[in-house]
Parts: C-alpha cells; sequence; structure tokens
C-alpha cells in the first residue's frame, strides 16, 4: 500500500512542468546550492517562503520555526544562520513573521498549549519587554498584530547580535538583515524598515523600528 499517493503523483506532474521548461533544472541543482538569501520564518502552513516571495528551489535557505523565534541558545537556528553565512555567503538574512500568527497569540494571551508553552516563552518576553505597547485595554485584535510585528522588529536584532553575524561584518562582508511580515488575508508581505547593514546601525535601526511602530499603532 502506498501512503498519500496524491502526494507522489504531485511530485511527478511538478518534475514534469519544471524539466519541460528547463531540461537542466534538477541537474544543475544538484550539483551546486548558492542561494543569496536566508529565510527565518514561522512554520505555519500557509506561510510558505518560496512561494509567496516566488523564488525558485535553490534561492533561499529556509529555517522555519513556532513564530519565527531567534533564540540565543538554540543551537539549530544558530547552526542554520552560521552555515548560511559562512558557507553559502548569502548576502540577506530576512526574518519574517506573519499576522494572525497562533504561536504570538497563544504568547500574548496565556494560552496554555503544554510543550510548546515553553518555546512561546521568548515571545512573552517580547510581550514583557514593550508591554507599554500592548496595554490590555486596547482591541486584543490589534494588541495580536503588534505583537507580531514587535516580535519580527526582536528577532532581527537578535539576528544581529549574533557572533556569526557580528564577525561576518567585522570582516566586511556586505549582509544585511531584514525584517517582514506577511498578511495572511491578502497574500502581501510588509517591510517593517528595520534592516541592518552592520554594527554601526543595530541600536538606531532597532530604536527607529520601535518609535515607528509605536506612533502608528499599527
Ligand atoms: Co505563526
Amino acid at each position: 500500500m502506498q501512503y498519500l499517493p496524491e502526494l507522489f503523483e504531485n511530485n511527478r506532474v511538478w518534475v514534469q512542468k519544471m524539466t519541460a521548461q528547463d531540461p537542466e533544472f534538477f541537474r544543475r541543482l544538484a550539483d551546486l546550492q548558492s542561494p543569496k538569501h536566508l529565510w527565518i520564518g514561522c512554520s505555519d502552513s500557509r506561510v510558505p517562503a518560496n512561494q509567496i516571495t516566488g523564488l525558485q528551489p535553490g534561492e533561499v535557505f529556509v529555517h522555519r520555526n513556532v513564530a519565527n523565534v531567534v533564540a540565543h541558545t538554540d543551537l539549530n537556528c544558530l547552526s542554520v544562520i552560521q552555515f548560511a553565512v559562512d558557507v553559502l555567503e548569502v548576502s540577506h538574512i530576512i526574518v519574517c513573521g506573519h499576522y494572525g500568527c497562533a504561536g504570538v497569540k497563544a504568547a500574548l494571551t496565556g494560552e496554555r498549549l503544554g510543550l510548546i508553552d515553553n518555546w512561546l516563552r521568548h515571545v512573552q518576553d517580547v510581550c514583557g519587554k514593550h508591554a507599554h505597547l500592548l496595554a490590555p485595554t486596547m482591541d486584543l485584535a490589534v494588541r495580536w498584530e503588534r505583537l507580531c510585528e514587535l516580535n519580527v522588529v526582536e528577532q532581527v536584532r537578535h539576528v544581529a547580535q549574533t557572533n556569526i553575524v557580528q564577525d561576518a561584518w567585522m570582516r566586511g562582508r556586505e549582509l544585511i538583515v531584514h525584517g517582514w511580515i506577511y498578511r495572511l488575508s491578502d497574500g502581501r508581505l510588509r517591510d517593517l524598515g528595520v534592516s541592518m547593514t552592520g554594527n554601526s546601525d543595530v541600536e538606531s535601526t532597532y530604536a527607529g523600528a520601535l518609535a515607528r511602530l509605536s506612533e502608528t499603532g499599527s
């Protein structure tokens, strides 16, 4: 018995389509990957990095976890960043959150989901740090969206604070860390204006992004 036959059929059709467009596609990819982008996003099934950016296999290196968290001690995430920066030599690291993130909502409301509560503590830390921007008197939908944005800004800073990125910048590498957010309801990506290009602009960019978020209230 073959399980999930429709997925294998989809795969067959996809290979046919790709090969028809470019007969060398798979042979070329098998020899080398040289993506310019590292994507750090949420595991949410509705936010697939390649599809929403129109990037082909081979064009984006991807790490996803619940609520797109970059924890300083997460060996998995750090290994992905180090490999992407030092070996693949990507030029852009994109932290992409999304509105409607269930992980962010659970962190905000304190909903108990199990083991994952411990992981979401990282997002609750973001929540606590910016409590003045997330007053309980505000509408839950507004606070939820704002925490989705604040979480991206914090995680961008975490990426920039890793010794991997710090050292790459010290060596003069052109490497930009970006913070984006995706809206499930219209499929649009938005740049949160928190792109960091070097050691000297991390804190000013972070402060500027926070100031903008607290002004606009969106
Ligand atoms: Co999510």
